[in-house]
């Protein structure tokens, strides 16, 4: 059973005010900090060798040393975009925990040197962004917030932005931009935002529940932390699980258990009779496994090694009903939708790869098609200006190779069922 360490008392009623949150124990983890130097705060990061939970997997604490030192103006941006199809964790943490958000913030903002900050938020999380409101108003008369902290040195001025609902606004670049005022389009990198981020200047960006785990870490110790999970993989990860499975839901495991004892243990497995086709271990940008990986230990190491990755942490199991050419075309149609149409390979190729899906789906393609399709996506990875264009080729890339026969039986079935009149929805 894995220790809960974000997840304690999540269900607890008035968790999300703040007495209910000091009561717990909530802000003695800022105390702490405050009494500690900032190369000490940052020491405790590094030791607990947090990875990043926004997608990239990148360590918290060495990215926070990567920002200049002295008095130039630094920021510190949490991401909550989460646009991540199948990803769901941060919308709980913030909506029921918004103060242990908040104080994770403030901490690593004391850590980075960081005077400002924001919470850029997705514009459909409504809710979340007037709980993290109220609790913000909270934290700013109880003098978590503002000038002086705590009778400390360190001031911190902390807003909620909203975001209007584009997945390239998760982002980092793109976020930086649109925070700006300007259309969320990814910036090329680098530099990288720890030199030149929001406004020109040195920025700290990490993700919610990178944020959320920090006082948990300054409580436990770095060391402390870093016995959970495994060597490469510390620590709980909040795992957000949709698809067919009988009880979805998100859960918090220790990084490095089984994959089976998350898709069955936590979350039911599949209806009876019907079994697993294939699962995205990390949100859809991830390559697909079949039910051969379902030992795989769930952490950031493992799953690349299975030729996957483990993402934002998002499980979503596909049964043995679903045609895997209806998953191909679900999954390239969002990213075609969401390409930001700044680079040729991200705008053309994942508009190419849904009409060669749709070619299939018609009845009017070659088993050459596929081959096509397969080298499209080749051709996607690693030359987009962000990762939005791979985001769409690692998955389909994955789907062409592990489901060849099916697809090719796809395209022989409906040729001979001849192709489908033009204007006919597929
Ligand atoms: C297209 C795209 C969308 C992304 N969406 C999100 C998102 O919604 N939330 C998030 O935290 N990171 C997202 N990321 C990753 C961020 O760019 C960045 O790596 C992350 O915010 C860093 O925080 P972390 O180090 O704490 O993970 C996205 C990346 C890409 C390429």
């Amino acid at each position: 059973m894995t220790e809960k360490l974000l997840f304690e008392g999540i269900d607890e009623p008035g968790l999300a005010t703040l007495p209910v949150y000091e009561q717990r124990g909530g802000y003695e983890s800022l105390r702490k900090a405050l009494a500690m130097t900032p190369e000490e705060v940052l020491k405790q990061l590094e030791a607990s060798n947090l990875r990043g939970r926004g997608g990239a997997g990148f360590q918290m604490g060495k990215k926070v040393s990567f920002l200049p030192h002295g008095s130039i103006e630094k920021y510190l941006v949490c991401n909550a975009d989460e646009s991540e199809p199948g990803t769901f964790k941060d919308r709980e943490l913030m909506q029921k925990n918004p103060h242990m958000l908040i104080e994770g913030l403030i901490v690593a903002s004391y850590a980075a040197g960081a005077t400002r900050s924001f919470i850029y938020i997705r514009g459909e999380y409504v809710q979340q962004a007037d709980v993290l409101d109220a609790a913000l108003r909270e934290a700013r008369s109880a003098g978590y917030i503002g000038e002086d902290i705590l009778g400390s040195e360190h001031s911190l001025s902390l807003l909620v932005h909203r975001g209007a609902g584009a997945y390239i606004c998760g982002e980092e670049t793109g976020l930086l931009d649109s925070l700006e005022g300007k259309r969320g389009n990814p910036r090329l990198k680098p530099p990288f935002p720890a030199n030149q981020g929001l406004y020109q200047g040195p920025t700290l960006i990490n993700n919610v529940e990178t944020l959320s785990t920090v006082p948990t870490i300054i409580r436990m110790g770095g060391e402390g932390y870093a016995k959970l999970g495994t060597e490469q993989s510390t620590g709980t990860k909040l795992v957000s699980v949709s698809g067919h499975v009988q009880r979805p839901g998100n859960y918090e495991v220790e990084l490095g258990i089984p994959s089976r004892e998350i898709i069955y243990g936590l979350a039911g497995g599949p209806d009876e009779g019907r079994t697993v086709k294939c699962w995205f271990p990390g949100g859809s940008s991830a390559p697909v496994l079949t039910a051969d990986y379902h030992d795989v230990p769930y952490d950031f190491e493992s799953l690349a090694k299975a030729g996957s990755m483990l993402g934002s942490g998002a499980i979503i199991v596909v049964d043995d009903t679903t045609p895997i050419l209806d998953v191909a075309l679900k999954t390239a149609k969002f990213y075609r939708h969401e390409s930001c149409g700044k680079c040729t390979p991200c705008r053309e190729g994942t508009n190419w790869t849904v009409h060669m899906l749709e070619r299939i789906d018609r009845g009017e393609a070659t088993p050459m098609d596929l081959e096509i399709m397969a080298s499209v996506q080749d051709h996607i990875i690693g030359h987009c200006l962000c990762v939005l264009g791979d985001a769409m080729a690692m998955p389909i890339g994955s789907m062409i190779a592990k489901f060849k026969d099916e697809f090719e039986a796809h395209i022989e079935t409906r040729r001979l069922e001849g192709p489908v009149p033009a204007g006919t929805v597929v």
